[in-house]
């Protein structure tokens, strides 16, 4: 169980940029009842709380039963036996809980969870798409919505986009809706000499995307012995120079495993906060990004939406979306785990 000097003692160096988001004693001990309620209801109702690793220190610690990033989230949501799910992290997060629990209440925390990438593209662009590419296999990111999702054949997060691809039988792949994370799937293939024609769309995060090269050089004059770590949602010329690549939970686990003393993360905030937590001896340089949706969730609206849910909280998707939505993740499941 939480309680306000275990909260204090895990988040006293997190120094996220807000000075009004520093963790004081007193700030902690303000927090308490909330999480106690939160922890209550939990009991009352067998909820869980997932969290995505990007969300507010306070949610990851101080009530969250899993978090992670979408990939072991997604897991998380099909292995619980709760009733009831709450998931504090985008649309599309829940949404995929949903799909894969369709007879559980699955209660979304946040009021202005898009993104940009989910937002980037629609179910008839897919049709069209397909109409105009008749033999190809369409691969979707998870950052898209459960309509789009359904007109896709395979699922793929920043965990296992590269793998599953990879694996696909049919040469001629679609992949949607991120044009950096295609290309550099396409870079990783030319580099494994592996002939795959693939078409991408072009959406983008709009946190990945303002990362340039420019600062790794910067950062490497700076602090020499970096370990720059960047998520595959960043343009070639950024993952090019990276030291590693991978989802956000693989970075938090490589900076776990890794010697080095200092690590330039690229990717949004909430992970520098997760590792500053973990990790209070390693440093953490160079500047992060925001995302605006993922930072909408709060403490209080996983209180709200236990407490006295509205019906925009609980994620409702028509039954026959969900079954060919749930074919496509269940392929990502196929190829992720063989
Ligand atoms: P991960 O699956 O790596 O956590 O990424 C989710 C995301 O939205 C990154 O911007
Ligand atoms: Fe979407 Fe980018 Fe925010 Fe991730 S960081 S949720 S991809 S907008």
């Amino acid at each position: 169980m939480v309680t306000a000097k275990s909260l204090y003692e895990k988040l006293k160096n997190v120094r996220v940029v807000n000075p009004i988001c520093e963790f004081t004693e007193e700030r902690c001990e303000s927090l308490m009842p909330t999480i106690q309620r939160i922890e209550d209801l939990k009991k009352e109702r067998n909820a869980i709380v997932l969290a995505h690793n990007y969300v507010a220190p306070e949610i990851l610690y101080g009530v969250a039963d899993y978090t992670g990033d979408s990939y072991g989230l997604a897991k998380a949501a099909l292995k619980s036996d709760a009733e009831v799910i709450v998931f504090a992290a985008v649309d599309f997060m829940s949404q995929t809980a949903k799909i894969l629990n369709p007879e559980k209440e699955v209660l979304n925390p946040n009021t202005n969870g898009g993104c940009s990438l989910a937002e980037s593209v629609q179910a008839g662009d897919v049709v069209r798409l397909r109409q105009k590419y008749p033999d190809y296999t369409f691969v979707c990111y998870i950052n898209t919505t459960a309509e789009v999702k359904a007109e896709c054949d395979v699922c793929v997060t920043s965990s296992n986009v590269y793998k599953i691809i990879e694996n696909i039988e049919n040469d001629n792949i679609y992949f949607l809706p991120d044009r950096l994370m295609g290309e550099n799937v396409k870079s990783y293939l030319d580099e494994k000499g592996i002939k795959k024609n693939l078409k991408v769309y072009d959406g983008v995060c709009y946190v990945h995307e303002e990362y340039q090269p420019e600062s790794i050089d910067l950062i490497r004059t700076s602090h020499p012995g970096t370990e720059v770590l960047v998520h595959p949602e960043c343009s070639p010329s950024v993952v090019q120079k990276a030291d590693f690549i991978g989802s956000t939970s693989m970075m938090l686990n490589r900076v776990a495993e890794s010697n080095a003393e200092k690590f330039f993360l690229l990717t949004e905030c909430g992970l520098t906060d997760v590792l500053r937590a973990e990790h209070p001896e390693k440093v953490f340089v160079g500047s992060c990004i925001l995302c605006r949706y993922m930072k909408s969730n709060s403490l209080n609206d996983v209180l709200r939406v236990l407490e006295s849910p509205r019906s925009q909280d609980t994620v409702e998707i028509p039954s026959e979306t969900i079954d060919r939505a749930k074919r496509c993740i269940d392929q990502m499941f196929h190829y992720a785990e063989k």
